[in-house]
């Protein structure tokens, strides 16, 4: 296939630096716009350009967006930290939904008309069925997923105005670093559950409170569908090849299939280390539902695509071996 040209926002962080790390792979060209309010320098690959700045920034992102041509756009900056959003929702809604639209504006009028959309699972809320699929109802349970919601339904609106394609990927919880150890996850106030118990077990965190033990589940802990960020990157790929050849709009859900309770993920942690983590149970904690896991028969279908590392072996022990290598960065 040609070489794309691909815009990429929040190359700085966690899921942009792996799927940056892929189109380079590839021998496409990768420019990064990322303002580095979570994100790390550390996991830009060294052959993607960086403009630090925000993706709200009119006068500088139309300069870049007017300095060269784009295939597309893959759009991951936001911020995401659930908790957060709920103490703070003006500032979801700003970040992910305004700013979002500001940005895209910019790139759409400057004839950027392909877009990948970094989305998630929890736009769905509360599910009270096994697996939730693409054209399910829409309950976001909390200002993070809202935020998502929205710029969604504003992609959406803007595609039946205006020639553009998009594909949005609702992500479910993304874990693992990559095979190579070239990128992880580097996130002072993660809540993410692999990358708490991994801090736990260099000693970065005293214990793992377990945010609730009384859940309509198998062990009354929350389920997820945890999907590692190798396979992620390379579904990022495969739709922007697909985005380029093909003028299709659409949506798909990202994960397994398949669900780990935290009381599973705890017990697998233990299995690998050959001892038992510091867990204590604890409250609830807002926003969290109690099951969610992917129907992921659409993409599967759509693309005849197989995930390579669907084990949670190894989403942990990709996790851990990363936790080990960034001690030293601190
Ligand atoms: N990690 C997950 O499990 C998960 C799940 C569902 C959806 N998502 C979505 O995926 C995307 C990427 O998530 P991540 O885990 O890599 O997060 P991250 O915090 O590691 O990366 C986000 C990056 O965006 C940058 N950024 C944020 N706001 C910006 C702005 N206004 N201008 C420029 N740069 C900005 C940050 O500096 C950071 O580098 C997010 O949109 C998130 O909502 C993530």
């Amino acid at each position: 296939m040609r070489k794309m040209n691909v815009l990429l926002t929040g190359g700085a962080g966690y899921i942009g630096s792996h799927v940056a790390i892929l189109l380079i792979e590839k021998g496409h060209s990768v420019t990064i716009i990322d303002s580095l309010i979570t994100g790390n320098k550390r996991l830009v690959p060294k052959k993607a350009k960086l403009f630090v700045c925000d993706i709200a920034d009119k006068k500088k992102v139309s300069q870049i967006v007017k300095q060269q041509k784009f295939d597309l756009v893959m759009h991951f900056a936001g911020l995401i930290r659930v908790d957060e959003s709920i103490k703070k929702p003006k500032k979801y809604i700003n970040f992910n939904f305004e700013k979002t639209k500001i940005f895209l504006n910019i790139c759409f009028n400057n004839k950027i008309d392909k877009l990948i959309f970094s989305s998630t699972a929890s736009v769905y809320g509360k599910s009270n069925k096994g697996k939730v699929s693409e054209n399910d109802k829409k309950v976001p349970g909390n200002p993070y997923a809202l935020s998502k919601l929205k710029t969604e339904k504003f992609i959406i609106n803007k595609s039946k105005k205006i020639l553009i394609n998009y594909i949005i990927l609702r992500y479910f919880n993304v874990a693992g670093a990559d095979m190579k150890y070239r990128s992880g996850l580097i996130s002072k106030y993660s809540s993410h559950l692999i990358k708490v118990i991994c801090e736990v077990v260099i000693g970065k965190r005293k214990k793992l409170i377990i945010n609730g033990n009384d859940y309509d589940t198998r062990d009354g802990t929350p389920v997820r569908d945890y999907i590692h960020i190798s396979d992620l990157a390379q579904m990022h790929y495969i739709c922007a090849k697909n985005l380029i050849n093909k003028n299709h709009s659409n949506i798909f859900n990202c994960g397994y299939g398949r669900g780990f309770s935290v009381k599973n993920v705890v017990s697998t942690f233990n299995k690998i280390l050959g001892y038992q983590i510091n867990a204590q149970i604890g409250k609830r904690r807002p926003g969290d539902c109690e099951k969610i896991i992917a129907n992921t028969q659409k993409f599967k279908k759509y693309f005849k695509w197989k995930p390579k590392y669907n084990n949670l072996n190894i989403i942990i022990k990709t996790a851990l071996n990363w936790e080990k290598k960034i001690r030293q960065y601190k």
